[in-house]
């Protein structure tokens, strides 16, 4: 049995996914970047072994992607995160046409093609307003842990309308609506509504098309799949694996790989 990984590098979290020729997934792994790059790729790999209980030499080929994927100094090749979570995102959800990527940085809309090619991309510029870092930025003025965002925003029905276009005023803005009285639960709502606003608007650019594949760390978080199946009209798909999208899409690029260096060679005595 040959088996294939896939390590996504990314700018807040990184994921290692391994899997075995017939493509299920052997075992996963999930670390925070942080500041040394290299050993976090490193860190994801190696407690993805372990967790598969598998010797580094059983893994025939490493894919890298994100935005680290050339930190991943182990591996034999990188693939560009666009193509790992449309191609992971096709594999588990094979009606997908669009996905959308919402991790700690970026937020990406993706069109894929019936055979699970990339069509088109689109991702916000410079700004984390719509990202997972905003996210965070709430999470830490309100004191309220990021697991806990989603389902306390839940609870809310009176959301406040955010009007920072900048991560580096969420903070701010935030606790000015808690100086005003307005609840914990409504401004969380305000934040989710307003970050799934701008995720609707890069999705418009690319085009809505079902099925709609959510992938990326915020897909852990019940309250933007809500709020972002409310904004544009249409139901998500989310799995256990959302998280680890990008990984294994980028597992299975490996295993393409493998299984291609397998293919018999074409004989050549034929043309002699
Ligand atoms: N348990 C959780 N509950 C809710 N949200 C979570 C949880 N774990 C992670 N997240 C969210 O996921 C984000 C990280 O997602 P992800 O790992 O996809 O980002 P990344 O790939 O590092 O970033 P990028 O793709 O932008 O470079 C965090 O910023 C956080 O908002
Ligand atoms: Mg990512």
């Amino acid at each position: 049995m040959a088996y294939a990984a896939g390590v996504d590098v990314g700018s807040t979290q990184t994921k290692a996914v391994l899997i075995d020729e017939d493509r299920r997934i052997v075992s996963r792994a999930l670390t925070d970047t942080g500041a040394n790059v290299i050993q976090a790729a490193e860190r994801s790999f190696r407690e993805a072994l372990a967790a598969g209980n598998l010797p580094e030499e059983e893994v025939e080929y490493v894919v890298g992607t994100g935005y680290g994927r050339y930190k991943v100094t182990f591996g034999n090749t990188q693939v560009t995160e666009i193509s790992c979570h449309g191609r992971g995102a096709a594999h588990m959800f094979p009606a997908t046409r669009t996905v959308i990527d919402m991790g700690g940085q970026d937020t990406k809309a993706i069109r894929v093609s019936p055979t699970g090619e990339i069509q088109d991309f689109c991702m916000n510029d410079k700004c984390a307003a719509g990202t997972g870092r905003f996210l965070g930025a709430a999470s830490s003025a309100l004191d309220i842990p990021l697991p806990d965002l989603g389902p306390t925003a839940l609870r809310g029905d009176r959301p406040v309308k955010i009007s920072t276009t900048c991560t580096v005023f969420a903070e701010s803005e935030v606790l000015s609506w808690l100086g005003k009285g307005k609840r914990i639960e409504d401004i969380l709502l305000g934040v989710h509504q307003s970050i799934a606003a701008r995720s609707a608007g890069l999705l418009r650019r690319v085009g809505v098309e079902e099925e709609v594949t959510f992938t990326g760390g915020v897909a852990r978080n019940v309250a933007m799949i809500a709020a972002l199946e409310e904004r544009i009209g249409a139901r998500v798909n989310v799995s256990e694996e959302s998280h680890y999208m990008g990984a294994l899409g980028a597992a299975l690029f490996a295993l393409d790989r493998i299984l291609a260096s397998r293919a018999p060679a074409r004989s050549t005595r034929e043309d002699a």
